[in-house]
């Protein structure tokens, strides 16, 4: 029953955040990557539906205008074959122009696409992990390097760089209003443009089968004006805040005696592993585990209960809490604004 209700909780979850604010879309384009995209797709599907209806005519045609009175249908009538070779003839050469302007209109398209982060404001490195998104902003400073997961903040209006790298197995990234799929393959980097006209949420989604959780590998990318952004970037890098009051001081000391701090970083603090998402400031984020769960107090004292019953196969393992002990780490988590 337990498990039935876990299911059905994360499955209403999934189905109402795309529903809750969040674009995910291929056909509603918002920025030029994904529509140009959109034309391109109009353009191929207008062109095969002309040619599609065009094949079914000739074939009824044909089909009523069969000469049932001919006796050998092997003998040839030289007339006749005159013009089939003339039509046989059209018919080639009108599928060398389509396929030559179906050729040009995909080679235009990808110039577009090339030429969108020619003045990108930003490098962000998105690693794909079994099933999570590691997402590291970029900079000459390595004081002003911030690693976060799961969300990409950009700055509307602006072209943003994703380099795409993996650390297991392919995945692919796919934020469908923004831009198209390109793939994250280990052992080498991929790069994706792209640029949000409008702030607001657009969700995304893996886009290539990488087992057990691909389903549960959700991305949102959060478009924001500039002052906005610059200021969310500002927090993100400061260490996590400290706890506030003596609950949240117990959980922070059972974060760091436990085998929590073999996996995940919390900035400023003792914790240093870098295996699942860095976590300083985890609450700031608006879900859990990939886009699983809406991030909430009841979703962290229930994924860190039972992560497995929520994402069977996540690599997050079941660590053995009391009920108090359970309370100060959501308490503590809760703080990581
Ligand atoms: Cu990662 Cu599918």
């Amino acid at each position: 029953m337990r498990r039935f209700l876990t299911i059905a909780c994360v499955a209403t979850f999934q189905v109402c955040a795309p529903a809750c604010g969040a674009t995910q879309s291929a056909l509603e384009p918002m920025g030029p990557a994904s529509a140009e995209l959109f034309r391109l797709i109009w353009f191929f599907t207008a062109l095969s539906a002309v040619i599609w209806l065009a094949v079914i005519a000739v074939m009824i045609t044909a089909i009523i205008r069969r000469d049932r009175a001919r006796g050998d249908p092997l003998a040839l009538d030289a007339s006749r074959e005159r013009r089939a070779t003339g039509w046989v003839t059209i018919a080639t050469g009108a599928t060398a122009i389509v396929l030559i302007g179906l050729t040009l209109s995909s080679y235009f398209s990808n110039r577009t696409l090339a030429g969108i982060g020619a003045d990108a404001v930003l490098t962000i490195r998105i690693t794909g992990h079994q099933w999570w998104w590691e997402v590291r902003y970029e900079n000459e400073q390595p004081s002003r390097v911030l690693t976060t997961a799961n969300e990409i903040h950009i700055p509307s209006g602006e072209p943003v760089r994703l380099v795409l790298a993996s650390t297991d197995v392919i995945h692919s990234f796919w934020v469908p209003s923004l831009a198209g799929k390109l793939d994250l393959i280990p052992g080498h980097e991929n790069v994706l443009e792209l640029r949000a006209d409008k702030p607001g949420v657009y969700r995304g989604q893996c886009a290539e089968f990488c087992g057990f959780q691909h389903a549960h590998m959700g991305i949102l990318i959060i478009a924001e004006p500039r002052p906005e952004f610059d200021a969310w970037l500002e927090h993100q890098l400061q260490p996590a805040p400290l706890p506030a009051s003596g609950e949240e001081q117990a959980g922070h000391d059972l974060f760091m005696n436990r085998p929590c701090v073999m996996c995940h970083k919390i900035g400023g603090t003792t914790a240093g592993g870098i295996v699942g998402p860095n976590l300083t400031h985890v609450s700031s984020r608006t879900t859990l585990a990939a886009g699983t769960l809406p991030m909430d107090e009841s979703s962290l004292a229930a994924w860190i209960t039972d992560p497995q019953s929520i994402k069977p196969g996540a690599h997050m393992p079941v660590i053995d809490l009391g009920g108090d002990d359970l309370r100060s780490i959501v308490a503590y988590l809760d703080r990581l604004k």
